[in-house]
């Protein structure tokens, strides 16, 4: 068996997604009736913070002891990554002891670095560059919705053109459907991620400056805090630039009447998205959040061969 890893959303094909998202509906269903399901017995996962979580951690644990195995969280303190030890010798060492690794890292090259030196696999759970994980349960979420009806689906990102929407972007290479970022200039996704999504040919990329044209008869809004873990410093000068970009009801009222409310979470309500939004009937975001631990159990079976 070739070792496998979740590094990013196209380390799968889309056939393989579909897959991974038949094989999520069936382990949410086994979880949601306490099904005994433990292929993960006798296993475990190291699971490296070096940045704050609520979800990828809670989602990560519940659903690997759910499933027969023990997670073992490891906080930034605990770590030191690339300060006491570097992202090379901790992935040689946690696969002698550990049957998977899972990381939340600043610096993407840490998570390469994992992927090239693990001989378990590597499930990336965050970097500044991407979140797959993530992206394939909002794409999850999305298919749940709409009955698996995602042809001619609009999805527009408003908000910082950040990890979320390189993750967005790389999945516009592999499922076709068309994207939109809409950012305030000088906040774009980036370039190459871009270039490397369009010469794929398969979906329709748009980057724009104006919310309204950019949600306009979407059926996803989707958006994310506008400062990132490691740019908060940053926020003052963000809100000033980035409050035309707030999601609220005059800007949802653009999209089709029956939009899909998105966000990654943690939200900061009052900033990028309103309550009436968040909590309104088209909000999905408690649901999507419940995903990512059935869509990461669903990838954690497939990259262990475990089915
Ligand atoms: N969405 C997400 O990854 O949440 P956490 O940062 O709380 O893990
Ligand atoms: N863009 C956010 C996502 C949090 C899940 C961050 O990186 O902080």
């Amino acid at each position: 068996m070739s070792l496998k890893h979740c590094i990013k959303v196209d380390d799968f094909s889309g056939n393989e997604i579909i897959d991974l998202f038949n094989l999520t509906a069936e382990l949410k269903h086994k979880y949601r009736t306490k099904e005994d399901f433990r292929p993960f017995k006798n296993h475990s996962m190291a699971m490296i913070f070096a940045k704050p979580s609520a979800r990828t951690r809670v989602s990560f644990e519940t659903g690997f002891s759910w499933m027969g195995g023990h997670a073992i969280y490891l906080a930034p303190q605990d770590i030191g990554l690339g300060k006491r030890e570097s992202a090379s010798d901790l992935a040689q060492l946690f696969s002698r002891y550990n049957d998977l690794i899972m990381a939340r890292v600043f610096s993407h090259s840490d998570m390469l670095d994992f992927e090239k030196h693990s001989t378990v696999p590597v499930i990336n759970g965050l970097t500044d560059y991407n979140h797959p994980c993530q992206i394939l349960t909002d794409m999850f979420t999305i298919w749940e919705a709409k009955q698996k009806n995602i042809n001619d689906l609009k999805v527009a990102y408003v908000g910082d053109g950040n990890n979320i929407v390189n993750s967005w972007i790389r999945l516009a290479s592999i499922l076709p459907f068309e994207f939109t970022c809409v950012c305030p200039e000088g906040y774009e996704p980036d370039p190459e991620t871009i270039k490397f999504a369009e010469s794929k040919n398969l979906s329709k990329i748009n980057i724009t400056n104006d919310p309204i044209k950019g949600v306009m008869n979407a059926d996803v809004i989707y958006t994310d805090v506008w400062a990132s873990m490691g740019q908060k410093e940053e926020i003052d000068e963000r809100i000033k630039i980035f409050s035309p970009f707030q999601v609220n009801d005059s800007l949802s009222s653009h999209a089709k009447d029956d939009y899909l409310f998105m966000h990654c979470l943690p939200a900061e309500r009052g900033r990028e998205v309103t309550d009436n939004v968040i909590d309104s009937k088209n909000s999905v975001v408690f649901e999507q959040a419940e995903n990512r631990l059935h869509t990461q159990n669903a990838i954690m079976v497939t990259l262990c061969d475990k089915l």
